[in-house]
């Protein structure tokens, strides 16, 4: 009793050194403020888009035909393209023989258009439409899949890109989108029909024998000399990581999971771990014509080619001049690390399960049969529009790309070291027993989830959720 009391005198002391208003409420939200739209002014436009989701037959990898599952009949699904401040209105149809819903990988969506069942939605059944609207409040490279049963639906094939132009986007000479991805064949070139093994759990998730760019294996961009484009690389795969080699370009990677980077940062050493997206400002020398500008994954030992932007042998065109567009507002939050922890997430396996093998945020697996009239587990409680530290710790000696939704993130601290990386996140890679510490303002009310990327793991039980209030 005496104790408490004495921690509220001390409290409301400092309230009162500090002064009110921003002082009080830490340097942190101070460095913030500036950095994300709370809202977007309207465009007025509203751009309506038809999705249907079935199975299909295409021609993939190497022109072979493949049973998938896909949006629209392709693989990658429909690329999306709006500009900031438009609306996006998506009435989709499930002609799946399975429940699915979508969700809006790294968009900040109003809660209830989230996509994930027994939390935002149910389920959306076969032969149901459900329509998605929302207006993007930050422009950038999202994009949007599945989250009911995902390792089997997005590894089947149902993926799609949603990009948010600016609203007045430089004037690149093109625009393009990667979608990086690996399938797991039989030998008679179909997809392994088997998910959730006991080797994908226990390892990290699905890896596939087959690498592809938009779903082909020798992806080819044909360009002419001089021009400057802006590529769009997204990492769609279940488990594998990617750390393309990007020395062949004369680049920068200009944002990072969506928004712009602080800076043009150079673009050596950027992994993409499963949900990532890095976007690249690439000159094309006006002396490259005829060359191969190749680009592969160094992520493992053997190196594996994903694609290569071809010079065409022609005169050069007049490279486009504009300022780099990475110029946002990034907080150093230097002494974020410092914060106290407002939540902690502690990432471990055990047996169990109806797989044999299941992954825990804090000890618990997450259960996807919930029962809707049973309240969810809420692993945190964030304060809106107010500073959180929150810290990831893997106690497990296998990768994790913790994805949070419904807010974007700076990572404060590696494994205890201060790190300044010049851009938020929508999803950090934890490699063996890493420790992260990351810092956020929620901007978005609504019961958001934190999961890892890995989508067996995910499945297994690696997820939680958070309440942003
Ligand atoms: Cu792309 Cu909940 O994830
Ligand atoms: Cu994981």
């Amino acid at each position: 009793m005496l104790r408490s009391l004495r921690v509220v005198v001390v409290v409301v002391v400092l309230g009162a050194l500090l002064d009110a208003g921003d002082l009080s409420r830490g340097p942190e939200l101070r460095e913030f403020s500036g950095a994300f739209r709370e809202t977007v002014a309207a465009s007025g436009v509203v751009r309506a888009f038809t999705l249907r989701a079935a199975p299909a037959e295409v021609r993939l990898l190497d022109g072979r035909p493949l049973k998938v599952w896909a949006y629209d009949g392709q693989v990658p699904g429909p690329e999306l393209r709006v500009r900031l401040g438009d609306r996006v209105r998506v009435t989709f149809t499930n002609d799946l023989p399975e429940p699915t819903t979508i969700h809006w990988h790294g968009v900040r969506v109003p809660n209830a258009m989230d996509g994930v069942p027994g939390v935002t939605q149910p389920p959306i059944q076969p032969g149901e439409t459900f329509v998605y609207e929302f207006t993007p409040k930050d422009a950038g490279t999202f994009w949007f899949h599945p989250h009911l049963r995902s390792s089997e639906q997005i590894e089947r094939g149902l993926f799609g890109v949603l990009v948010v132009e600016d609203a007045a986007p430089p004037a690149w000479s093109r625009d393009v989108v990667w979608v990086l991805d690996d399938w797991l064949l039989t030998p008679g070139g179909e997809i392994f029909p088997e998910f959730n093994t006991r080797h994908d759990l226990a390892h990290d998730g699905r890896w596939g024998n087959v690498v592809t760019v938009n779903g082909h294996v020798g992806e080819q961009l044909v360009v002419r000399p001089g021009e400057r484009l802006r590529l769009r690389l997204l990492n769609v795969a279940n488990g594998r990581v990617f750390a393309p080699d990007l020395s062949a370009l004369d680049a920068t990677v200009i944002a990072v999971d969506g928004t712009y980077t602080a800076r043009p940062l150079p673009p050596a050493g950027f992994d993409l771990a499963p949900g990532n997206r890095l976007d690249l400002d690439v000159t094309i020398p006006a002396s490259a014509s005829g060359r191969r500008l190749r680009i592969v994954d160094r992520f493992t030992p053997q190196l594996i080619p994903l694609g290569e932007i071809v010079v065409a042998d022609e005169p050069p065109v007049e490279t486009p001049r504009f300022a780099s567009p990475a110029a946002a507002h990034v907080p150093a939050w230097r002494e974020g690390a410092a914060t106290p922890v407002a939540a902690e997430f502690r990432l471990n396996a055990r047996a169990g399960g109806p797989f044999g093998i299941e992954w825990t945020i804090n000890d618990a697996a997450f259960r996807h049969d919930h029962a809707s009239h049973e309240p969810m587990p809420i692993a945190a409680r964030l304060p809106r529009g107010e500073w959180s530290h929150l810290r990831f710790t893997n106690e497990s000696y296998r990768l994790h790309p913790m994805h949070i939704h419904g807010l974007f993130f700076k990572v404060l601290a590696r494994n205890g070291q201060p790190v300044d990386e010049p851009y938020f996140r929508d999803t950090v890679l934890l490699r063996s027993h890493d420790t992260v510490d990351v810092g956020t303002v929620p901007l978005d009310a609504g019961t958001w989830m934190v999961h890892c990327h890995i989508l067996e793991h995910a499945e297994s039980g690696m997820m939680t959720l958070i309440d942003v209030r």
